[in-house]
């Protein structure tokens, strides 16, 4: 996929943190750059950002990935102003943190439904354009807690455990298509994931959004015969509990 101006990478909450800072990195080196938020307020001012650090083309698109009908219509809305989808990122995610009794069935299902769910409904969508072109990429963004537990992440680690478990199944069964699918998990990184206030003194061990959007980058860049299927990144002193 070297001629950049005609790949269309998409990707999923592209408005903000890890999904704006990868949108910015491929609008830098020239790609076509497609994103997705619940809301379409600041699609105009970020597609002109885009285009102004270097996207050949952008366009922002609502997707709420909890509801089926939202992939469905997304992919025939870019099938319909692009023809294809060449690299889906699927980064979109939450986390609510709780103890398993104190969590409620709505915010299990809102935490499954988005990291979870959603990815196996927007990646369905997908995989016949990529199947029948015989390539594509998708990445997926998981997290340390993809592999880790830790009290209060019942729901966050049981989505990203099974998103884990998605990605290498999915690896498996569409490589034979020629088609890449790799599995990113960051540990901490400095976004206001979950209402956290960034404090940009506070938070200088943490992983920034521009380092998990080069590891993106790279896994996407491989020649074609390599594939990188799974990749953790950490903050490389991490700040300790007291
Ligand atoms: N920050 C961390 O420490 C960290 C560590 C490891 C992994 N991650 C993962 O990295 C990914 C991005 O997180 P971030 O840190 O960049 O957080 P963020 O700044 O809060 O961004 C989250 C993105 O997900 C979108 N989103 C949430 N619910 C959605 C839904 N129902 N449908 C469609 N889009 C939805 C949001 O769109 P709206 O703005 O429209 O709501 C937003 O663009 C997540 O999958 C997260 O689990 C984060």
């Amino acid at each position: 996929m070297s001629d950049n101006k005609n790949t269309l990478v998409l990707i999923t909450g592209g408005n903000k943190g890890i999904g704006k800072a990868t949108a910015i990195l491929f609008s830098e080196k020239g790609y076509t750059v497609l994103f997705t938020s619940r809301s379409s307020e600041s699609h105009s001012q970020l597609e002109d950002e885009y285009k102004s650090k270097g996207a050949a083309s952008a366009k922002g698109y609502v997707l709420d990935i909890r509801q089926k009908e939202s992939s469905v219509q997304l992919v025939q809305a870019v099938q319909k102003d692009f023809g294809k989808i060449d690299i889906l990122i699927n980064n979109a995610g939450i986390g609510i943190f709780s103890g398993v009794g104190d969590m409620t069935s709505d915010q299990w299902k809102d935490v499954i439904d988005t990291n979870l769910t959603g990815v196996f409904y927007l990646t369905h969508e997908v995989l016949p354009g990529m199947i029948g072109g015989k390539q594509g990429h998708i990445v997926n963004v998981g997290s340390l807690a993809s592999r880790n537990t830790f009290s209060g992440g019942g729901a966050y680690c049981a989505s990203k455990f099974g998103l884990l478990g998605f990605s290498e199944c999915l690896m498996l069964d569409v490589r034979e298509y020629n088609i890449k699918v790799s599995m990113i998990m960051p540990g901490s990184v400095n976004t206001s994931f979950n209402d956290h206030s960034v404090d940009d003194d506070q938070d200088t061990w943490k992983l920034t959004s521009e380092d998990v959007a080069e590891a993106i980058y790279d896994v996407v860049n491989t020649r074609s015969g390599h594939l990188m299927s799974r990749i953790e990144l950490r903050p490389t002193n991490p700040a300790r509990k007291k």
